[in-house]
């Protein structure tokens, strides 16, 4: 933060609560300048130099429609109406978007709002018991106009999502691009094992003591990590505890899908919106919840020609899973998925990631 920036107490409030948004692998891919009592502008930038799985910047659209989301929650609580003005960029990773807040004495209050701080995400394995007809409605009635939830549930479902989720963990980990995500994104210093406030910290991995030292072992280098998958297996013991284990150990996994396919940045921050008001209901509900987004985006890749990666089998492999996903939920669902993850019986994890502080994202 510049020295001589001053927030209102109303920005402060606001913008301190808007912070806890989720975003890929918490980098928090947004800073505010801000311009008046009333006023700020989002200064976005989406990861798709450097992120194999936001290549096309959809995952950074749709974390800054969470963040929309967010401030406009926050802004209710305080009885404000937030408003939202598209904002053009010289540059092709930019966003800007000008926010003003407006005085509404007596707007609706929505009890998503309390849950901005508990919500997060559990990667662990959760509790089986299926969700309630109840439960079920909260998280329909979550979502805005133009949007729909696709329940995969039930034993026999849960154990054909497991064996795409493993399938699917092939071609994350088959690919340099994504060692070279994986390797960056956990937060191993000493002091950030529980809580990291701008990555992910190694105890919100969802392994146990020795998966977790072999992880770090193994992403010390690209040539140690394919050498251990190529021949040793070594990715077998993780995908099954992370993604095949998981997938079963879950009352159900979702897909979030759009009445239309999205195409533009506001269409992905409509369903970064979405996606949002799903999450805190998991959390309002007491439920865990995980994203599974790599299929939606890998399948996404795929329908536009968006070459990944290097590797032929990397490619082949989404191709295969990009089949077995239609095969899931239908070819026309697919095209129109924005989110998929799972949610689960489970008590707050223990270990999350945390957020710079407001004045770290201060321009
Ligand atoms: C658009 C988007 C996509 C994400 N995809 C994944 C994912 O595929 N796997 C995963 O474990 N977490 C995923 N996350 C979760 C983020 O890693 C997480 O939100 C972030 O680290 C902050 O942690 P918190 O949500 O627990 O506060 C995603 C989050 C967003 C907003």
């Amino acid at each position: 933060m510049k020295p001589s920036v001053t927030i209102s107490p109303l920005l402060t409030k606001v913008l301190d609560s808007a912070r806890w948004a989720p975003s890929g692998d918490n980098v928090q891919c947004w800073r505010f300048e801000i311009t008046g009592e009333h006023t700020f502008v989002i200064h976005g930038k989406d990861t798709s130099d450097h992120v194999v799985y936001d290549l096309e910047g959809h995952a950074s659209w749709l974390a800054v429609g969470c963040l929309l989301e967010a401030i406009d929650l926050s802004a209710a609580h305080e009885g404000y109406e937030a408003v939202f003005q598209h904002i053009d960029c010289e540059l092709p990773q930019e966003i800007r978007i000008g926010v003003e807040l407006s005085e509404r004495p007596g707007i609706a209050q929505d009890p998503l709002y309390s849950q901005i701080i508990r919500r997060c995400v559990q990667r662990k394995p959760m509790g089986t018991t299926p969700l309630s007809s109840a439960e079920k409605k909260a998280f329909e009635q979550s979502l805005p106009n133009g949007f729909e939830v696709i329940w995969l549930e039930g034993d026999r479902v849960k154990q054909q999502v497991a064996k795409f989720m493993y399938g699917n963990a092939d071609t994350r980990y088959s690919m340099k691009e994504g060692y070279e995500v994986h390797s960056k994104i956990i937060d191993w210093r000493p002091e950030c094992r529980r809580y990291s406030p701008d990555l992910i910290p190694p105890l919100a991995l969802g392994l146990d003591a020795i998966n977790i030292a072999l992880t770090k072992w193994s992403l010390k280098s690209w040539s140690r990590f394919h050498f251990l998958e190529k021949y040793l297996a070594g990715t077998v013991l993780p995908r099954l505890l992370m993604d095949y284990r998981t997938s079963i150990k879950c009352s159900a996994h979702f897909v979030i899908v759009g009445d239309k396919t999205a195409k533009s940045q506001w269409d992905y921050h409509n369903a970064g919106r979405a996606v949002y008001r799903f999450w805190l209901t998991a959390a309002q509900l007491n439920l865990g919840f995980q994203p599974e987004q790599t299929p939606v985006i890998f399948s996404e890749y795929i329908r536009n020609g968006v070459e990944f990666s290097e590797n032929p089998y990397t490619n082949q492999n989404a191709d295969k899973m990009d089949q077995v996903f239609k095969q899931l939920i239908g070819e026309d669902k697919v095209q129109r998925s924005v989110y998929m993850g799972r949610v689960g019986r489970s008590e707050l994890p223990t270990s999350r990631s945390v957020r710079k502080p407001l004045t770290e994202l201060l321009l």
